[in-house]
């Protein structure tokens, strides 16, 4: 924690994300929806002078210093965001004090909203592209070889569609996307998830290409009814893309489960969202009311659950003084 002299230089926010369709698919270059949520994470640069750059999570318990590279792959990617972040910011080591709203390991982007929201406290001057170079370093250690679209969720929030190597394209749906999101509770390693799908995709090119192509397919009828407003058309595809992650490997008895509820409690469509392997499920609804419907359903089975929706997109910075006040 700060102590009560530390004074704020710096203040800034990133926000996570739901992958509507895509994702597995996306690192090999097929295009994912994805949708910004209005939880995230916010992070502040603080005055205190140190010989290291030191990053510190509130309610993690954890303090790494760039020295620490060597030791933990946070460390090590707080030392890659450092180095990515240029020699002005190398040449004055402080402390970034963060807190994050988002289930580590659950398929909603934490990682690079932490990574984004470092990036942005550590530099106000940094553009939007140099935000995304320096998360993207952060990114990298954590899992190997990510597709971005985490990092650009962070960074642009929105409703949009991402293609690896060329960026995004935002989407304007003409109404409201009401959406509900249950955790099972179990933290999803994304690099492990990435690797066995490399793997299988090795192992049996065929197969695997073969649900690329459902998926791709999924992804441009999906993008269609998004601008069309189609919102059970929409449904119909993320639970049709649900049975493409079943087959490649990466859904599991909890999230079947906890798709299974949302399904049973009237949801237009429900998904695994993120790398799979545990994490969380999306699930859409065809009002705000239905969406809290669903999350009640989950907490019932002991599953819990939050609503968000595509208004909701873009992560709000906190106003200036509406941080924790530490004693
Ligand atoms: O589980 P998350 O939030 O890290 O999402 C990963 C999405 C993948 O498509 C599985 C990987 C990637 O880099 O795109």
């Amino acid at each position: 924690m700060s102590s009560p002299s530390s004074t704020e230089q710096n203040h800034a926010s990133a926000g996570g994300k739901v992958i509507l369709l895509g994702e597995h698919a996306v690192v090999y270059g097929i295009p994912a929806l994805v949708l910004g949520v209005s939880r995230g994470v916010t992070a502040r640069l603080l005055a205190d002078t140190c010989t290291m750059h030191v990053l510190r999570i509130e309610g993690w318990g954890v303090d790494v210093a760039t020295g620490d590279c060597t030791t933990t792959d946070l460390g090590r990617a707080f030392g890659a965001l450092v180095g990515a972040s240029g020699v002005r910011v190398g040449a004055s080591p402080r402390v970034v004090e963060v807190h994050v709203d988002l289930p580590p390991g659950g398929g909603l982007g934490c990682s690079a909203a932490i990574g984004v929201a470092v990036a942005r406290a550590l530099d106000g001057a940094a553009s939007q592209a140099d935000v995304m170079d320096r998360a993207m370093a952060w990114e990298r250690i954590f899992h190997g070889n990510p597709s971005g679209i985490d990092v650009w969720a962070a960074a642009h929030g929105g409703i949009f569609s991402f293609t690896r190597g060329v960026g995004a394209t935002p989407l304007a749906p003409p109404c409201t996307l009401h959406l509900a999101i249950g955790s099972t509770g179990r933290a999803s390693g994304t690099k492990v998830m990435v690797e066995r799908v490399r793997a299988l995709k090795q192992e049996a090119p065929e197969r695997v290409n073969a649900i690329f192509e459902g998926i791709s397919g999924l992804v441009q009828n999906a993008t269609h009814a998004i601008l069309c407003g189609d919102v059970s058309g929409l449904g119909a595809h993320m639970n049709a893309n649900h049975e493409h992650l079943i087959n490649l490997g990466v859904s599991t008895p909890e999230l079947d489960f906890v798709v299974g509820l949302a399904r049973g409690a009237g949801a237009l469509g429900a998904k695994l969202t993120g790398a799979g392997g545990g994490g969380c499920v999306a699930a859409l609804a065809e009002s705000a009311e239905h969406a809290e419907a669903i999350v009640r359903r989950w907490n019932l089975a002991g599953v819990d659950g939050w609503t968000t929706t595509s208004a909701q997109a873009q992560v709000e910075m906190p106003p200036r003084g509406a941080w924790p006040v530490h004693p």
